[in-house]
């Protein structure tokens, strides 16, 4: 029996997955839309002439900028589901990684990009694909994604660009939106802090999860997993386990079963800030890699070879490995340099 020595999806195998322990989804594509796609090796852009897209945290977006992300959005959201840069396929495609919907190359092992090392590169692919996709439909390449810089106290609340047009979702626990975020929300307790203790606390643990806990890449990274029945592991890495799942959970609307959307992998990519959360920990990804010093976290050619599919702006299926997401600069963009108050506000 073939072992594959990377971990990736067999793009004929889509099936129902469960979204909750007790629902079942499906959030394939039309059918034999991919299987039937030939895909093309990834190609790094050529920034030499428009130059590098620059994502910015949601605080600081000026007027033009919030204008063109919702013209961009709302042509994205006008597409047939049948286009696969459709706003609708985009939420499905993080739905069908992170509820097991395609197995392995090779094996009846199925995919589920969280909870392990493939959380960091999977998400900078997604994000990657979306934002270019965005740029396009408003003919702008040097379109970015901004961050919610919510490790920053400027930017602790529910971003306000979240609460306008195409990016509403009536699906959040706005009650917790006249609130610092917790980072560390466990979903049970309601508000603990207020303001300034609440943010002292965020940074505080901040620092927490990206230094004091996260010395060696399997802590921050998660856990290594391998091909096949075998090679199955569930670890997420400290920031993956909060702010990432925390800021979820602490979205989403409390009365919905699974705290949908955001409060549920299946569904959270229908909430528009969805992206802007999941730019954020993009971010703090290479943070945590420039403080650590850690350029080359995981030297596993297992990890490095795995890959994936995305249709890009051109609509062609584009294959993509872990190894060439490991340096923003060569896919195009940079995050703008903000505060990083928590670096000294060690507990
Ligand atoms: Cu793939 Cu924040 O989830």
């Amino acid at each position: 029996k073939t072992i594959a020595s990377e971990i990736s999806p067999n793009l004929t195998t889509c099936h129902d997955s469960y979204g909750r322990p007790d629902l079942l989804v499906n959030c394939c594509p039309p059918l034999s839309d991919e299987a039937s796609a030939v895909p093309v090796d990834y190609q790094f852009p050529d920034s030499s002439k428009s130059g590098l897209r620059v994502r910015r945290p949601v605080h600081l977006l000026d007027h033009d900028y919030v204008a063109k992300y919702t013209k961009a959005l709302t042509i994205m959201k006008s597409l047939p589901h049948s286009d696969p840069r459709s706003f609708s396929r985009q939420a499905q495609l993080h739905c069908t990684f992170c509820t097991g919907a395609y197995d392995q190359k090779h094996s009846s092992a199925s995919i589920d990009i969280h909870g392990n090392w493939l959380f960091f590169p999977f998400h900078r692919m997604y994000l990657h694909f979306h934002e270019r996709i965005l740029g396009s439909l408003i003919g702008d390449d040097t379109f970015a994604l901004p961050f919610w810089n919510w490790d920053n106290p400027e930017s602790m609340l529910f971003p306000d660009i979240c609460l306008e047009g195409p990016f509403v979702d009536s699906q959040r626990e706005f009650t917790h939106f006249k609130h610092v975020v917790n980072l560390n929300y466990d979903g049970e307790m309601e508000i603990v802090a207020e303001g300034q203790e609440q943010v002292d606390a965020n940074l505080a643990f901040m620092y927490n999860q990206v230094i004091s806990a996260a010395k060696k890449p399997e802590l921050f990274m998660g856990c290594p997993l391998y091909p096949g029945e075998d090679g199955f592991c569930n670890g997420p890495g400290t920031v993956e386990k909060a702010p990432h799942n925390t800021v979820h959970y602490w979205v989403g609307l409390a009365s919905n079963p699974g705290r949908e959307n955001m409060g549920a992998f299946y569904s959270a990519a229908w909430d528009p800030c969805f992206y802007p959360h999941h730019a954020n920990l993009d971010r703090i990804w290479d943070v945590w890699r420039d403080l650590h010093g850690m350029h080359l976290p995981i030297n596993d050619t297992v990890w490095l070879n795995s890959y994936f599919y995305f249709y890009d702006e051109n609509l062609q299926l584009v294959k993509i490995k872990v190894s060439d997401v490991l340096n923003t600069t060569k896919l195009g963009y940079t995050n703008e340099k903000t505060d990083l108050t928590w670096l000294n506000r060690r507990p």
